[in-house]
């Protein structure tokens, strides 16, 4: 049952309605408000926060999008694909456990199988769990970078074995990363350590795909208005705004309009192995 569950797959478009789970069908293109080459690009976690906003801007620029949302999310995934066909665009929705390698490969298999290809990938998936050195329980450390390290990992290992597959032309991969993996942040050792080291991997990967015209960047997003940030408690967020030169948290959609540039936009071309801060200054701040 909960191997069924794990790739639930909601697809939609102007008229059609989910289909959970079953035969695809097809899209109808009517009130589709695609861009002339549109891109697809398949998304981590994005049933909701900074990947939800992400989805919603590139499908408002006419691209199709693949939701990805960890088995459960299923509400959240159907509305945020809701949400992307309101916009005149395009998009599935698909359940896999970004820390499951072969939940991962069939996502791409799923996604590859739907629209042809997929030309944009962006892990965004991420948790947190904090805690002072001293107190933060192994399996706590263990977990963060599980998901936001090792997920990265699992996704472009699955997401380039199945272009190896097609007749694959280049593509663009962006990592989720933190300005928390650059500056440090006190009760958070275990969620720097995975944002460093996601930052590594960026540029480690980027010298390996170069050769295939595949451009691989990160982005480190400062304290933004997230599910993730609404943890914090009300002394915790004045003091991070405290520390912003620009004095506000940072906005959803002022992250994914960067991600938007480095996935789509062909400015962004001669762009790779590189991490983009959008901050507010958090990380000038700090140096
Ligand atoms: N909000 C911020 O201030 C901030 C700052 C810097 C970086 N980030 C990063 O941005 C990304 C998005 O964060 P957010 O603020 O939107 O948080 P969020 O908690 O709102 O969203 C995280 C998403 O990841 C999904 N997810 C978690 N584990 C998963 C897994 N194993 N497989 C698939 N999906 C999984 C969750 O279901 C959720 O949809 C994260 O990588 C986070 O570390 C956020």
């Amino acid at each position: 049952m909960r191997v069924f569950l794990s790739f639930v797959l909601f697809v939609a478009s102007s008229v059609s309605a989910f289909v959970r789970p079953g035969p695809l069908g097809s899209v109808s293109k009517t009130k589709l408000n695609l861009a002339q080459d549109p891109k697809v690009v398949l998304i981590t976690g994005s049933s909701q926060g900074l990947g939800k906003a992400m989805a919603l801007d590139i499908a408002k620029h006419g691209h199709k999008i693949v939701v990805n949302f960890y088995p459960g999310c299923d509400e959240a995934a159907q509305e945020t694909v809701e949400e992307i066909v309101a916009v005149g665009g395009d998009g599935i929705a698909i359940a896999a456990d970004c820390t499951n390698f072969e939940q991962v490969e069939k996502m791409f298999d799923q996604a590859f199988d739907h629209y042809g290809t997929v030309d944009v990938v962006v892990n965004n998936a991420g948790i947190t769990k904090d805690n002072l050195v001293p107190r933060m329980k192994p399996k706590d450390f263990a977990a963060v970078i599980n998901v936001n390290l090792s997920g990265d990992f699992y996704v472009c290992k699955a997401f380039l074995n199945a272009a190896a597959k097609t007749d694959y032309k280049g593509g663009r991969i962006i990592n989720i990363a933190s300005v928390v993996g650059q500056i440090g942040n006190p009760g958070q050792a275990n969620y720097a350590a995975s944002k460093g080291g996601v930052i590594g991997f960026t540029k480690a990967l980027a010298k390996e795909v170069a050769a295939d015209n595949i451009k691989v960047n990160a982005i480190c997003p400062g304290f933004i208005e997230t599910p993730m940030t609404a943890k914090l408690t009300d002394e915790q967020l004045q003091k991070s705004v405290d520390a912003i030169p620009l004095h506000r948290l940072g906005q959803p959609e002022e992250v994914a309009a960067m991600v938007r540039f480095l996935a789509i936009d062909e400015g962004a071309d001669y762009i790779t192995g590189h991490c983009f801060d959008v901050d507010g200054g958090v990380g000038i701040a700090a140096s």
